[in-house]
């Protein structure tokens, strides 16, 4: 039996093929299908069965365009109401391939829908020796019970422990536990970065198995729960009715500078992919910045929704199709256009650019005292340890509480690293400071040089 996990960086997650006996299932598959194919004819195989462990709020599924390339079936749990052709499935259908057994186990909580697969290799053993959780059971922690709209959480978090206690939990100890998301997702908390598991690891490790009873696991579950960014609701609809094909998207025109300038005049918003240290020396006035890197399309779907029309400005062009792919995979289709020959092209025009100057830990410390410090990392982050002169206002909802910040004076931001901190500064440009600096290396740099830290506080967002 063939057995590969693909994992996405961008997105965190994590999608399936099995073959066997020259016939394929591809499980949870990104919107962008090609790798399955390749993967398939690769091995041998054709892909048949296309299985979706839940309708993902976070990203775009590829499960249609792949069954209609392929002529695969495509199987849903029974109670998400999907509106495309569709197997539902119940507790205990199966499908069977060469020596290969998918088995289907009902296991709401995350969604309603949600659905877990034990996996038989008949040649190995007639039982299951890995199961595939979908949002379900990840690796430390479980899926967040807060997405479906008819459900409260603490409805959710109820079902999710019986899935948990009666389906998930009553399998044997060795067997193998596959997640669709690994660390970073926000169909989570506290996520490890591995891969895979097994259920005995999980028993023991994994916060949320370790509550000793329903209403415990509700209250922990159910507690701070993270923020929802506003396009999971809508991904999770396109995925109930059916996204429009990959293929189907036109690709982006290339557009002169002065067309991007009329564009965005329009109101249209410039996106610019390019790493920080290039938007920093030159950027057009009012472009938002997200670095083609780390988890680029969790965060542009988190900061800009999929309402705007965009123009990117990228590296080179290879660079923009990667940054439209990555876009489309969380559903921002719509992009107009991107500069051609980018910055280097507005700057024959002559056109105005703006700046955001990288600050050193070093630059940072000695000025401290005359700058505003930004920090924009999560809650968890800065309790364990921010600056003392620091006031916290996490990325996601940095816009929205911008009190106490005075637009005239200079202001430097931090997070981790240096990369939320560009989107950060970018977007406090485009709310009217004058003087804003992104912090390169961020906290991690602060921290490398022994500067001074506040530790393990009490969260107060300024
Ligand atoms: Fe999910």
């Amino acid at each position: 039996m063939y057995f590969q996990q693909f994992y996405l960086g961008c997105l965190s997650h994590a999608s399936y093929v099995i073959g066997a006996g020259g016939i394929a299932a591809v499980i949870d598959p990104q919107r962008d299908v090609g790798i399955y194919i390749e993967d398939a004819v690769k091995h041998g195989l054709r892909i048949a069965h296309v299985i979706e462990t839940h309708l993902h709020a976070d990203f775009i599924s590829g499960h249609q365009e792949l069954a209609s390339m392929t002529g695969a079936a495509i199987y849903l749990g029974a109670r998400a109401g999907a509106t495309f052709p569709h197997v539902p499935v119940r507790d205990g259908d199966e499908i069977r391939f060469g020596n290969c057994i998918l088995r289907f186990l009902e296991t709401p909580g995350h969604t309603l829908e949600s659905i877990s697969i034990l996996v038989t290799d008949t040649e190995r053993s007639p039982e299951p020796y890995a199961v595939l959780t979908g949002d379900t059971l990840f690796i430390g922690d479980v899926g967040r019970p807060d997405l479906a709209p008819n459900h409260t959480p603490q409805q959710l978090a109820g079902m999710l422990y019986e899935s948990l206690q009666t389906k998930l939990l009553t399998l044997a100890d060795e067997v193998e536990v596959y997640p669709a998301h690994g660390a970073g997702s926000l169909c989570g908390r506290q996520m490890s970065a591995e891969r895979s598991s097994t259920i005995g690891q999980q028993r023991t490790s994994n916060f949320a198995l370790q509550a000793k009873s329903k209403e415990e696991f509700v209250q922990l579950l159910t507690a701070e729960l993270p923020e929802r960014p506003g396009y999971f609701a809508l991904d999770a609809e396109l995925n109930r009715s059916g996204p429009t094909p990959l293929a189907d998207l036109p690709i982006p025109d290339a557009l002169l500078a002065k067309d991007v300038l009329a564009l965005q005049q329009e109101g249209v918003l410039v996106l610019d992919t390019r790493p920080s240290g290039q938007f920093g020396g030159a950027h057009i006035p009012g472009a938002i910045h997200i670095a083609l890197a780390g988890q680029f399309a969790s965060w542009a779907g988190r900061i800009i929704g999929l309402d705007h029309q965009l123009v990117l400005v990228a590296e080179d062009r290879d660079a923009m199709l990667e940054a439209r792919t990555r876009l489309a995979r969380v559903g921002l289709e719509n992009v107009a256009g991107y500069l051609d020959d980018g910055m280097t092209a507005w700057f024959r025009e002559g056109l105005p650019v703006e700046q955001v100057p990288q600050l050193t830990v070093q630059d940072l410390r000695r000025e401290i005292a005359n700058i505003q410090v930004v920090d924009v990392r999560q809650p968890g982050e800065w309790q364990q340890g921010h600056i003392a002169e620091a006031v916290f206002k996490p990325l996601p909802k940095l816009t929205e509480s911008l009190d106490g910040l005075d637009r005239e004076q200079p202001v430097a931001v931090h997070c981790k690293s240096g990369y939320r901190s560009s989107i950060a500064s970018s977007l406090l440009k485009r709310e009217g400071f004058k003087n804003v600096m992104n912090v390169i290396g961020g906290y991690d740099a602060w921290k490398a040089c022994d500067f001074p830290v506040v530790e393990a506080t009490s969260i107060t967002v300024a």
